[in-house]
């Protein structure tokens, strides 16, 4: 049975020792990642680079490890370093983004980058208050930076953060209410030595150990302190106030190719949704249900027929898109539109949504030539 509350500690443990817990098992269970200085290089006076931290950690908003790798990777490559980064075209930095989604999120990584580039010795500011002044950079990225790059003592929460602090002081009012509950709670927490490793260590706690299903707690290095476990139900925290559901849009998207493969394109506008990416024609998205959804809509005439349809999820609302395609053999290019050739397609700045469209039309098309692919 549950101990009565009166019986329950106010807090799991001190601060100094459930940090202490924490960071030893941190030394031992860390995940590598390619972004890290693993803990044991730190004590031997290596430093992060604020420029592959700030990158990692603008790619992992929204999007989980396992798909910024490969992309920090090509990223790391191709600019190792800000001024590289900050002498790049923009076009180029939205290419190698698409597929990583929420795409004002490369159009900020270059103007910042642009901007650190121009203040004096290209470095990054080391502070929260100095980070957050820069584009793309919001409260949590200022604080995970200053932390990690720079050993910061900041608070540092993010989903994972917020579960593990929700479970180890039973915090039972939901999320999002409860956030700054859990921030001066966290604030309490943070130690003044390794603040960087204690905000990764809370990181993959609550990635690998406070699981959101089925936690690992036998496993748990705070499991002394969790009160949530005392009580009986970690799995059942943080609770979470109900999300409104999605709005459904609706729409039409028309792949047009040409004799020799090439894909007609055009760019969205820089503002908005997928700002700057590119897209085949499409009529508008919308929740209305009398929306243009057949080959009607099509930008010309031509022999369009119905593909499939795919859906796709955005923040705000899912998208489905009936799918059309023609086979043309020339005539003049609509304003505004341009051939991308089959070979180079791949390297087109496509979001998911428009490559899921082409893949239906065309199967193959946005995928990059392995070697031993026919020519
Ligand atoms: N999620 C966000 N930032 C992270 C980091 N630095 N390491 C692991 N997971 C993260």
């Amino acid at each position: 049975m549950a101990p009565a509350a009166a019986d329950l500690p106010a807090t799991p443990g001190e601060a100094g020792s459930v940090a202490a817990r924490l960071l030893d098992w941190y030394d031992a269970q860390h995940r590598e990642l390619p972004w890290r200085v693993a803990p044991a290089a730190l004590k031997s006076g290596a430093r992060p680079d604020p420029y592959r931290v700030w990158l990692s950690e603008v790619m992992l908003q929204q999007t989980t490890v396992e798909t910024v790798k490969p992309y920090f990777q090509k990223f790391v490559d191709k600019w190792p370093d800000v001024l590289s980064l900050a002498a790049a075209d923009t076009e180029e930095v939205m290419k190698a983004w698409a597929g990583l989604g929420y795409y004002s999120r490369a159009r900020n990584l270059k103007k910042c980058a642009d901007l650190v580039a121009s203040l004096p010795g290209s470095g990054f500011p080391d502070s929260e208050a100095g980070l957050r002044e820069l584009p793309g950079i919001g409260a949590y990225t200022a604080a995970a930076i200053a932390a990690i790059a720079f050993d910061r003592p900041a608070a540092v929460m993010d989903g994972n953060v917020e579960r593990v602090m929700a479970r180890l002081f039973a915090i039972r009012v939901p999320l999002p209410e409860a956030k700054p509950e859990i921030r001066r709670l966290l604030e309490k927490l943070v130690p003044g030595q390794r603040p960087g490793d204690f905000a990764q260590a809370m990181m993959d706690l609550g990635a690998t150990i406070c699981t959101p299903r089925r936690p690992r707690c036998m496993l748990c290095p705070l499991r002394s302190d969790c009160l949530a476990l005392v009580e009986g139900d970690p799995e059942l925290l943080p609770i979470k106030a109900p999300k409104a559901d999605k709005p459904l849009r609706r729409g039409a998207a028309f792949v047009a190719q040409r004799d020799d493969g090439s894909v007609l394109l055009r760019t969205r506008p820089e503002r908005g949704l997928l700002g700057g990416m590119s897209e085949v024609p499409t009529t508008g998205w919308t929740a209305r249900f009398d929306g243009e959804t057949t080959e009607k809509a099509a930008p010309f005439p031509a022999n369009w027929r119905r593909a499939g349809q795919i859906s796709h999820v955005f923040t705000h609302f899912s998208l489905e898109l009936e799918v059309f395609l023609a086979k043309v053999s020339g005539g003049p290019v609509p304003d505004g539109h341009r051939w991308s050739p089959a070979s180079t397609l791949h390297g087109e700045a496509l979001p998911t949504v428009m490559k899921k469209v082409i893949e239906t039309a065309i199967p193959g098309a946005t995928r990059a030539p392995r070697p031993g692919d026919k020519a």
